[in-house]
């Protein structure tokens, strides 16, 4: 039989405020008590928030209703990577997210640990990012700079406007279950950034290296990850340039 861990079920928080013409349903958890994760409702009134993104609204709940809300954020122009969170059931960016709905539920990026709130626990996705050997691996010294072509710096369009948010691994069914062994597809297309990138001279090392039937084939073309960028980038595209890369090598 399955069985939710203890503590799993969300309840009913608090609600702020009463009237306004937004609101916020907002995952709360605190690992540091032994209460179950709850929803709380913030009533706001849009004429206050300013810029009108959905990350605005989270920062003046923080500012002005509740200083215990938790979040991260950073530059709130779609940049940094840090403010992705589930948004009315898809995941994105908060500073991205216009304003356009009158009722939002805001949840951690799925099937993740949660630290507190809306902040997950992203440590074993910067190791997998760290297994990659995310940078130019060439022996080769030379005098100067690397000199690229302009078409082999077009192979990186798509590639290098990644921020790292993993709205897309996180959105990706194989990641949920298999997420300690399968790479996942932002630390996919990380890899194909490398392995593209002519300045680089261990492309077959970096193949042989993803050659493992759970780092690169638990994809499974479900095509989530690519519906869910929101910098627009094709996540699965870059896999399947691997995978057609480890046949004709
Ligand atoms: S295409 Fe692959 S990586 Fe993308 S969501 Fe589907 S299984 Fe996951
Ligand atoms: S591919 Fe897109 S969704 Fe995935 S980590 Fe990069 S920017 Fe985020
Ligand atoms: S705050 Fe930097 S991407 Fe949203």
């Amino acid at each position: 039989m399955f069985t939710l861990p203890a503590n799993s079920i969300t309840t009913k928080g608090k609600t702020f405020g009463i009237e306004g013409d937004l609101v916020l349903n907002i995952y709360r958890w605190n690992g540091d008590d032994e209460k179950n994760p709850s929803i709380n409702t913030y009533h706001l009134d849009k004429s206050k928030i300013g810029r009108l993104m959905l990350l605005d609204a989270i920062i003046y709940i923080k500012n002005n209703i509740d200083p215990t809300l938790t979040f991260r954020r950073s530059c709130a122009e779609g940049i940094c990577g840090s403010c992705s969170m589930n948004i009315n059931g898809t995941n994105g960016l908060a500073c991205l997210t216009p304003i356009d709905k009158t009722e939002y539920n805001v949840y951690p990026l799925p099937h993740m640990n949660v630290v507190k709130d809306l902040v997950v626990d992203l440590k074993p996705f910067f190791e997998q990012y760290k297994s990659i050997k995310p940078y130019i691996v060439n022996d080769d010294k030379p005098e100067k700079e690397r000199i690229q072509s302009q078409d082999d710096r077009k192979k990186l369009d798509g590639l290098y406007e990644c921020i790292l948010c993993a709205c897309c691994s996180t959105s990706c069914p194989s990641y949920w279950w298999n997420g300690d062994k399968f790479l996942g597809p932002a630390i996919l297309l990380q890899a194909y950034r490398w392995i593209v990138d002519s300045r680089d001279n261990s492309t077959g090392q970096r193949l042989s290296d993803l050659a493992d039937k759970f780092k690169l084939y638990r994809c499974h073309t479900i095509m989530n990850c690519t519906k869910t960028c929101p910098k627009g980038l094709n996540p699965a595209k870059a896999i399947a340039e691997i995978k057609k890369l480890q046949v004709s090598k």
